[in-house]
């Protein structure tokens, strides 16, 4: 068992070496919570001293000195816990700090855990869905699934991107991409860009058609009217501008001209589509697109009358065999998007082949012309 002591200690933290990654990433953790900490490491002159509020040198653990050095430094600030990312340091801490201190803990769990636990975690999820998979009565045959590593890949990724898709959503989205017919892949509200992210990848993997994401990236458009104002009251506390910068900077690795955006309402969005069939950015390029939507993932505005406008005006362009999704179809702060979801059942129930909800989306699927 590691010497582990859970954080939160008033008395400051030592990291070491403080110029790593995770060391400052650690420090910014601290730093947030009120903890204090001294920074240390065994280079002569190490850049990152200057965003710690104290500091101190240590020699390398690999130098005789350093069990002393550690002690002094331990009693001179009245060190209560000490942090380190370094595998080496961790695994030579935990053997040796009780000699050193008997009080003094490791703060952190072994390094590597933590470092691979988003991994794991994907792993877990890819192996699971193969085990439990998910049987869809659809109108269109299924393609043979991406491998295991490729979802695994998907949820890691998916997951490094903030943002409101679930791992049952995106287990969903796996498997009715592989149900899809051709066609444009088009978001309505991508915000960070996680399920956009999702959904360009899949398609790319299945062969499905280029990715069109619609969202006006304005707080103007972000007012939901939701019951209660718990929603619109966080309004504020975003910035628009860099919710775009940060939807580019997750989604632009993974374009090969075959992700773009229209920085819009989603209404002038599909006017816009139907008319140019195309999107333009700065960051982008010059993007073609079909026409027609294999796939149409409704998460904008989810007030009722936004929904419904999303719905009337982008589900023309949805081919037969194609899929809706609208998320939030399950949402504590207001029935829009069920609403709205209820009443295209209703009112498409013949030409409606499949329709089920995961997580708290619909998933729906139009009737393919030939089976
Ligand atoms: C819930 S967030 C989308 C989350 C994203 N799909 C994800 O999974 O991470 C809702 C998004 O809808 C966008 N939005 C609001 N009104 C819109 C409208 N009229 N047309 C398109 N998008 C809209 C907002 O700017 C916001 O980015």
């Amino acid at each position: 068992m590691n010497n582990l002591l859970q954080a939160g200690t008033l008395k400051p933290t030592l990291i070491f070496p403080a110029g790593m990654p995770r060391s400052l990433e650690y420090l910014e953790k601290c730093k947030r919570e009120g903890q204090s900490v001294i920074g240390s490491s065994s280079l002569a002159y190490d850049v990152s001293r200057e965003k710690y509020p104290a500091w101190t040198y240590l020699p390398y653990i690999t130098d005789p000195e350093f069990n002393n050095s550690l002690k002094n430094v331990i009693e001179e600030f009245d060190i209560g816990g000490i942090y380190t990312p370094n595998p080496v340091a961790w695994s030579y801490l935990n053997r040796v700090l009780k000699n050193i201190n008997a009080d003094i803990l490791l703060v952190n769990e072994w390094p590597v855990t933590d470092e691979l636990s988003g991994y794991r975690a994907a792993t877990s999820h890819a192996r699971q869905m193969f085990d439990q998979p998910l049987s869809l009565a659809s109108s269109l045959p299924a393609k043979a699934s991406i491998s295991q590593l490729e979802i695994a890949t998907l949820f890691r990724h998916g997951n490094v991107i903030p943002g409101m898709c679930d791992d049952e959503k995106i287990s969903a989205l796996c498997e009715i991409a592989r149900y899809s017919t051709k066609g444009d892949v088009v978001e309505i509200g991508s915000w960070w860009g996680k399920s956009a992210f999702i959904l360009a990848r899949l398609s790319r993997c299945y062969g499905i058609g280029k990715t069109l994401c619609v969202d006006p990236w304005s707080s103007e458009h972000a007012v939901q009217n939701d019951e209660g104002g718990l929603v619109d009251s966080c309004i504020p506390n975003y910035d628009c501008e860099e919710a775009l910068r940060v939807f580019e900077m997750n989604l632009l690795p993974y374009s090969a001209n075959d992700i773009n955006y229209l920085r819009m309402p989603s209404t002038a969005g599909a006017k816009h589509y139907g008319k140019y069939k195309n999107a333009t950015t700065e960051s982008f390029g010059s993007t073609d697109y079909s026409g027609k939507i294999a796939i149409l993932h409704i998460d904008g505005n989810h007030s009722y009358e936004a929904a419904k406008a999303d719905i009337e005006t982008w589900s023309s362009y949805v081919v037969p065999g194609g899929w809706i999704v609208i998320d939030d179809y399950v949402w504590p702060y207001g029935n829009g998007p069920k609403r709205v979801g209820d009443e295209y059942l209703a009112e498409n129930l013949s030409r409606i082949s499949a329709a089920f909800v995961m997580g708290t989306a619909l998933f729906l699927q139009l009737e393919a012309l030939v089976r």
